[in-house]
């Protein structure tokens, strides 16, 4: 989360996440949507994000997992 960011750079504005957020959570370790959810609360407010997220963090998991260690 970081403050001072436009609005358009949030992936979720309820919660002011942000793309890099996500990406860290994945790098250390978060391996499911619900379990990002449960930390961030990420797309349980408003819920229009969540779709979009749920697709992202995917997308995101492939690309960690595909770079080699
Ligand atoms: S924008 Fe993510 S819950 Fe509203």
């Amino acid at each position: 989360m970081i403050l001072g960011k436009k609005s358009n750079d949030y992936i979720c504005k309820c919660y002011k996440l942000d793309k890099s957020y996500m990406k860290d959570k994945i790098k250390d370790g978060a391996s499911s949507f619900k379990e990002l959810q449960k930390e961030s609360k990420i797309g349980t407010k408003c819920s229009s994000c969540k779709k979009k997220n749920k697709k992202r963090f995917q997308k995101y998991t492939d690309k960690v997992n595909e770079t080699p260690a």
